[in-house]
């Protein structure tokens, strides 16, 4: 989204610095399956119930507008990143499941959305039907954005770039909660980071989970871990990008390479910190594309995660309710390359002070984390379950464990949690096992050898480097 973002007000004539902790797009987004479509599961007819007309509207133009912009932009500056408009479908889970597909078309449809029912999908085979969104699209992201990152440094409008830039505070013109308030120039917002400090008229905050919280996203949005696979079938893979919305949810589109076509299959989600083996996650996933197709190889493997919000819709607009300057985009529900490109666009337009005309449907300020509804309340006695679990077996717990190289356990020693893990190499690694977000204890990783917390989805290295937030401080070391 940063990326779109920054583009967006360079076009628009101001001098803009991106600023990247590590490298551009080797994010979430660099690891994503990149379907571009605003078909987002069975989501319509929900907004339709949920939000109301107006809103499901906003939500359909934002994100068909959003494909529309990919496209214009891959035409324009002529980019080679693969992009294929194909039809996007999201098929029944089951014969339970037809009418509410059914019923999904006719909303989408009458939102002025390319939907309509189709009895028989290309793909699965039997399947009791589908919805189908007609020129949908599919892109390679990292092609993509490393080519628009290239058309924001400007000499003359003094605009550029930084990667290895840590952000590490984020304080609001006004001083304001967009971080912490200080005495200053009051018009101009600070961002310090780990280089120096930079100021600024607006700060559109785009680190995934936003690095400043005042406005409580931890508690009103969850974090999303899946499993992806990239596997040389040997047959034809179906015509179209395929969706299952069902827990977990089952992904395939075709991903062309220079050296014939992949699939890729995604799935397996589950809540970060709480899904058992992800070993098991990837197996499980090999067998499921085993069950549906000819697989011949599995090429590659990965996961990343993102985050939903209590109500599926992303937060976009200010990052607080006192908030004058400082802007965040975040809950991209999984469908982050049209919402996180609706989203980029709208902040620029706040950022050169206008109204966004999707701005209501997505503002952040819509949920009270005080007053919420049924999800975000299981969401949270969810957390308070796993922070009083983990401690209370921790206690109990306690010798040194002999780990096994690629695994972890936390284990407590002199009264203190630990995170003990032990490499491929077979050298032990030892951290503080307490989450720096708000102290749950964190829960070993098998597949990408991380330490994840089970309450908001902060995920840390095998040495404590903070990976994904909300938490922004690293685990500290023990030995
Ligand atoms: C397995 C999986 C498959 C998916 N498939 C699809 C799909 O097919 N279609 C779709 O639409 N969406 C999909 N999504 C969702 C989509 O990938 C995400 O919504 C989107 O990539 C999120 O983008 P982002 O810009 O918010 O985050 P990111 O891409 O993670 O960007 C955030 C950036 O901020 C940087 N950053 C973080 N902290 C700091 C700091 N302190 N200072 C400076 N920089 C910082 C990070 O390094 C990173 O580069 C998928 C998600 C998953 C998990
Ligand atoms: S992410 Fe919130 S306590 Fe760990």
């Amino acid at each position: 989204m940063g990326v779109t973002a920054a583009l967006h007000c360079a076009e628009a004539g101001r001098e803009v610095v991106l600023l990247e902790a590590d490298r551009v797009v080797e994010g979430v987004t660099g690891k994503t399956t990149a379907k571009v479509t605003a078909q987002h599961g069975l989501i319509y007819a929900d907004l339709l119930e949920n939000h109301g007309r107006d809103a499901a509207q906003k939500y359909a133009e934002a994100n068909s507008a959003a494909i529309e912009e990919v496209a214009r932009r891959v035409e324009e500056r002529d980019i080679d990143c693969d992009f294929q408009r194909l039809p996007a479908y999201t098929y029944a889970a089951d014969a339970d499941q037809r009418r509410a597909v059914e019923r999904e078309a006719s909303v989408a449809e009458g939102l002025g959305l390319p939907a309509s029912y189709v009895e028989d999908p290309p793909f699965p085979g039997g399947s009791p039907g589908a919805v189908k969104f007609d020129e949908q699209a599919q892109f390679h992201p990292r092609k993509y954005l490393l080519d628009l990152v290239e058309a924001i440094p400007d000499e003359e409008a003094e605009s550029d770039v930084f990667e290895q830039t840590k952000v590490t505070g984020i304080e609001d013109a006004s001083g304001g909660s967009g971080g912490t308030a200080g005495s200053r120039d009051e018009s101009l917002c600070r961002v310090e980071t780990e280089r120096g400090t930079v100021t600024a008229e607006n700060v559109l905050v785009a680190t995934h989970f936003p690095i400043e919280d005042p406005s409580f996203y931890f508690a009103r949005q969850f974090p999303k871990r899946s499993y992806v696979l990239a596997v040389r079938l040997a047959e034809e893979p179906p015509e179209g990008m395929f969706y299952r919305d069902a827990e977990p949810y089952f992904s395939v589109r075709p991903h062309p390479t220079d050296d014939g076509t992949l699939t890729l299959v995604g799935g397996q989600n589950h809540k970060t910190g709480q899904g058992g083996s992800t070993e098991a996650r990837y197996r499980r996933l090999v067998e499921q594309a085993r069950d549906h197709f000819d697989v011949e190889s599995v090429e590659y493997r990965w996961s990343t995660q993102d985050f939903v919000s209590a109500d599926d819709v992303p937060f976009v607009g200010k990052l607080g309710p006192k908030t004058e300057s400082v802007y965040v985009g975040t809950g991209f529900g999984g469908w982050g390359m049209t919402n996180g490109t609706a989203a980029g666009r709208m902040l620029a337009e706040f950022a050169q002070g206008k109204s966004p005309r999707w701005a209501d449907a997505f503002d952040p300020q819509r949920i009270d984390p005080g007053a919420a509804g049924t999800d975000l309340v299981t969401e949270n006695v969810n957390v308070g379950k796993e922070f009083t679990k983990d401690w209370a077996k921790t206690l109990l717990g306690g010798v040194d464990p002999d780990v096994a190289p690629g695994e972890g356990e936390v284990i407590r020693r002199d009264g203190k949690p630990l995170a003990v893990s032990r490499d491929d190499e077979g050298d032990i690694h030892v951290t503080s096992a307490v989450c720096t977000h708000m102290g749950c204890l964190v829960h070993w990783n098998d597949g990408e050898q991380s330490w994840d917390c089970p309450c908001h989805g902060s995920r840390f290295s095998i040495d404590g480097e903070v990976l994904d937030g909300p938490a922004v401080e690293d685990l500290p070391g023990r030995r």
